[in-house]
């Protein structure tokens, strides 16, 4: 049985105080006894420090696991790439996760399918687990050209990776168009997706593999969605955009999917 993910990403968002509030107010708000989900909050590179020691103050106290992930991360471990950072550094200051590929660093920072695939082997090779997002626009989607760049997606981000290290990746599926739209896809939408992710895996690698790899739903998930969302078979969590930056939404939606 896949355990449960919710990562709220933070993206651009939140300035250092902000964050240890957002962050401080989503522990306290997340009863141990309450969450049986992996949870992991996404800040800024700026935060990361600041929130992977509040997070692990919290748990010796006896609160929720809660796990760091960064937003992006560079594939060298070090040298002249002036901007970036690098995935050791990342396992160093605590992130156990890191999202990789996510459509708005695809689109808007130009970011290919053998970056994503060299990002995802960086983190692994760090200790790092990979958040790997796919997804399609709403003119490829139009044009019922969504199972093919999926394919293209999975199979470029992929590429270069051991069935092991696949195994340790998460994929989250984000429609392009149901991101910070408030249009999410319906539950069977997103389930008929999932499922083929799940497919293509089983083919690409084994049904074992495929059978234990989860894969996250993003795309405007909000407290009075993720119900529905989190009942389909192959959906195994979400990873959230605009409703992680309120605690009390994201405690929300992590409490039903604990349910
Ligand atoms: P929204 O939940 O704001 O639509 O964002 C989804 C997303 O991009 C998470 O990575």
């Amino acid at each position: 049985m896949r355990r449960k993910f919710v990562a709220g990403n933070w993206k651009m968002n939140c300035s250092l105080s902000e964050a240890q509030q957002l962050a401080q107010d989503i522990c306290t708000s997340l009863e141990k006894e309450e969450i049986s989900v992996d949870v992991a909050i996404c800040p800024t590179f700026l935060c990361l420090s600041s929130i992977c020691s509040l997070v692990k103050d919290f748990q010796k106290q006896g609160g929720s696991d809660i796990g760091v992930g960064a937003q992006n991360l560079h594939w060298e471990n070090k040298g002249a790439f002036t901007g970036e950072v690098s995935a050791p550094m990342l396992h160093d200051m605590g992130c156990s996760y890191a999202i990789i590929g996510h459509s708005e660093r695809r689109t808007l920072f130009g970011e290919t399918n053998e970056a994503v695939s060299k990002k995802a082997l960086a983190a692994l090779q760090s200790g790092l687990l990979p958040i790997v997002c796919i997804g399609e626009t709403l003119e490829e989607r139009e044009n019922e050209k969504t199972e093919e760049v999926l394919r293209l997606q999975l199979e470029g981000s992929l590429a270069g990776l051991s069935p092991a290290q696949v195994e340790a990746c998460t994929i989250a599926y984000e429609p392009v168009w149901a991101i910070g739209t408030g249009k999410t896809a319906s539950p069977e939408m997103a389930q008929t997706v999932h499922a083929f992710i799940r497919n293509y895996l089983t083919q690409k690698y084994t049904s074992a593999i495929a059978q234990s790899i989860r894969i996250q739903y993003g795309g405007s998930v909000k407290p009075d969605n993720i119900r529905e969302l989190i009942n389909q078979p192959d959906i195994d969590g979400a990873l959230v955009g605009g409703a992680s930056l309120k605690a009390d939404s994201f405690s929300e939606i992590i409490k039903l999917c604990s349910l």
